[in-house]
């Protein structure tokens, strides 16, 4: 039984296109592939899955650089491909959301390109953020301090003078959501894929849409505070106040979920009043150590953050932008197996929590974080910005491994070369080889989510902490009990029948490095 509506509770799969499985053989994952691997997502035991940008994109970023928002990317497919997908989507019993980028679009949409061959301070200039370089001779200089997220500075310059501002790449201008035909337009792409069936939205860069007036600098400031003149204006609610009045319009409990970094819990509660977005991210799990004390400080301020809106918490790990968690857990030290330990046991603390889970694609098999691709290979905005001084996300992004023992590892046909290329030792990694190993990453994240869908109709959405060693974190939801061990040490378990362990128990001592579920009765 799942608790309504369904995303409240749900297990989201992220699905990387670009990366998940080459269904026309041209090395790039694609909605072709994604349909004939929808068994996978099906056996593993998800509610649903989120697409990463597949619209028609130079891909300057992956695809968060879109020129035709009602699209689909020919490398990608067709829209025909899109609906086949959503009808077996569907069919599988699964859901979909897509994920929409209003912060900014592409250089080559043609909004933008129309603004460049316009004149300064015309209507098509309007719908993105141009500005005079600071009072001077020539106005050479930014008009103001904003830092790209992806490093240098956040305005480039036309040879005509006037600057546009792009909080991310160069290819990716900022739109300016103070003008009522970018407010109208999105609204309108909405429907255009909600009227396709999908289920919801992830809302890419959610809190940046509208900046400060005053184009303030931010004077040593950090760029992502709240407090600052970029994320979180006030004015952005009033968009997503329209956005909600647009999915309440359709049927079938549509969502969305907002990827929305905030620096204090009354911030991001304001996203989630009843009439604005249904989910945020929170991102406190993926960025706490592996420390019992720092997870459940984290999930006490989760929880504490939501607690008054009434919205579910949501829980990630790991994502297309972050080093993947098996290797974040194996850092400084790297002792063999233990990233994978910390990974399973780290699994069953998500799963256990109230509130919904989003998965990354290739967490499943227990994938590393790939470090040493050749330079020549990557492709992340943050690798080329910064002329190679910070890796970026690729390593996170290498295509999924399915089957076979060399590379492109059933990714795509065979002879065919992956995007990315793909480590040579990830034989034992496939789907196919971990679907016949008990003891696998695979088969544990199966067992893990199907015993989820089994308890998920009993168990409260609040839970209980239980007294734990300085080590370990406990905790009792009804009939679920979790216990986590951080430490080195083995401790003695909480009362309950064991469920699901990551690590052999010694009697009732759970070993170091190791969860367990136990069940509880009364
Ligand atoms: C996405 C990134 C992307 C950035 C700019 C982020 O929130 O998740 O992958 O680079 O937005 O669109």
């Amino acid at each position: 039984m799942t608790v309504s509506p369904w995303w409240r509770d749900a297990v989201v799969y992220e699905v990387y296109v670009r990366s998940f499985a080459d269904g026309n053989g041209d090395g790039e994952g694609d909605l072709r592939g994604v349909r004939s691997r929808l068994g996978h997502l099906r056996d593993l035991g998800v509610d649903a899955l989120w697409l990463t940008p597949f619209y028609p994109s130079p891909l300057a970023d992956g695809g968060y650089d879109v020129a035709d928002y009602r699209g689909v990317d020919p490398r990608f497919g067709t829209l025909d491909d899109f609906d086949a997908l959503v009808a077996d989507v569907h069919a599988h019993g699964l859901r979909l959301i897509i994920d929409i980028v209003p912060n900014h679009t592409s250089d080559r949409h043609p909004w933008f390109r129309e603004a460049v061959g316009a004149p300064p301070g015309s209507p098509a200039r309007d719908r993105y953020i141009f500005r005079r370089g600071r009072p001077g001779p020539d106005g050479e200089d930014p008009p103001n301090d904003w830092p790209s997220a992806f490093g240098g500075p956040a305005w480039t310059r036309l040879p005509d003078g006037e600057w546009y501002l792009h909080l991310f790449a160069t290819e990716q201008p900022d739109l300016n959501w103070r003008d009522p035909t970018v407010r109208s337009e999105f609204e309108d792409i909405l429907r255009f894929w909600l009227d396709r069936g999908v289920d919801g939205f992830r809302i890419d860069v959610a809190a940046g849409l509208v900046k400060d007036a005053s184009f303030r600098d931010l004077a040593g400031r950090d760029h992502r505070v709240v407090s600052g003149p970029i994320y979180s204006r006030p004015e952005v609610h009033e968009i997503y106040r329209r956005w909600r009045r647009v999915l309440d319009g359709y049927g079938g409990d549509r969502m969305a979920i907002g990827e929305v970094w905030t620096d204090g819990p009354e911030e991001l509660a304001r996203y989630l009043r009843p009439d604005e977005l249904h989910q945020v991210f929170q991102f406190d799990l993926q960025l706490a150590p592996w420390s019992a004390s720092a997870f459940r400080e984290v999930v006490l301020a989760a929880l504490a953050a939501v607690a008054p809106t009434g919205a579910a918490p949501t829980w990630v790990l790991s994502s297309h932008d972050s080093v993947r968690h098996r290797t974040r857990y194996e850092r400084p030290l790297s002792m063999p197996g233990v990233g994978t330990a910390r990974a399973k046991a780290a699994l069953l603390l998500l799963l256990a929590l109230p509130g919904s889970a989003y998965l990354y694609q290739g967490e499943e098999l227990g994938l590393p974080e790939v470090t040493d691709l050749p330079d020549g290979a990557r492709q992340d905005p943050i690798w080329k910005r910064s002329r190679g001084g910070l890796p970026g996300r690729d390593g996170c992004r290498v295509p999924l491994p399915w089957s076979g023992t060399e590379e492109p590892f059933g990714f795509g046909p065979p002879g065919v070369r992956p995007w990315l290329p793909m480590p040579a030792g990830w034989a034992s990694l496939t789907v196919e080889a971990q679907a016949s190993d008990p003891s696998s990453m695979l088969a544990f994240y199966r067992e893990a989510l199907a015993m989820r869908r089994t308890l998920r109709g009993d168990l409260p959405e609040d839970l209980t902490w239980l007294d734990a060693p300085e080590t370990a974190l406990f905790f009792r939801r009804g009939p679920l009990t979790l216990a986590l061990n951080c430490g080195d040490h083995p401790v003695r378990l909480p009362p309950g029948r064991p469920l699901l362990t990551t690590a052999p128990l010694y009697g009732d001592l759970l070993p170091g490095d190791a969860a367990a579920w136990l069940r509880t009765r009364g």
